[in-house]
């Protein structure tokens, strides 16, 4: 689903973003940028226990990029609360980008962006309990933190948050 320009729903994410924040001491923490536009997203998890299940109960995110990066991050948010592990495991850029009723094209990667900082929340907390890591979150894990070097060599002092 592609548009020329932002839908309203882009707009109004960027406008009012939901879910803007910090999140102390998350449970999973999620750091990742695009190196060729430079823009980074810092996504907070907390996580808790109910029925025997992980359920995602707040989520945070900090964003620094264009209109498109601060919507999708916002919708990621909408998307993952309430959800569990494996529920936000499957979140993809095309829930988003429906969510958005579209982005341009040259917008797309901005719901990538997004789309890594969860994975590497969820990567992050899955390793911090010593949980199997699923094969997909593990080369996912792998890109971004490629492309985390790239962007720290390109622009020094990218990170928000170390
Ligand atoms: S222009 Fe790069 S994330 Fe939006």
């Amino acid at each position: 689903m592609s548009n020329t320009f932002y839908t309203e729903e882009t707009i109004e994410h960027f406008r009012h973003p939901h879910n803007f924040g910090e999140i102390k001491s998350p449970d999973g923490y999620g750091e990742a940028g695009n190196i060729i536009c430079g823009d980074i997203m810092s996504l907070y998890l907390k996580i808790r226990e109910s029925k025997n299940k992980e359920i995602i109960s707040d989520v945070k995110f900090r964003t620094y990029g264009c209109a498109a990066a601060i919507a999708t991050s916002s919708v990621v948010t909408d998307l993952v609360k309430g959800k569990t592990i494996e529920e936000a495991l499957k979140i993809s850029k095309n829930n988003i980008v429906k969510t958005l009723k579209g982005l341009p094209p040259i917008k797309i990667h901005c719901s990538i962006l997004a789309i890594d900082a969860l994975s590497e929340a969820l990567f992050q907390y899955l390793k911090k309990h010593k949980r199997k890591i699923p094969p997909e979150l593990k080369k996912k894990h792998e890109h971004v933190e490629k492309e985390k070097k790239s962007i720290d060599e390109r622009y020094r002092h990218w990170q928000l948050r170390k």
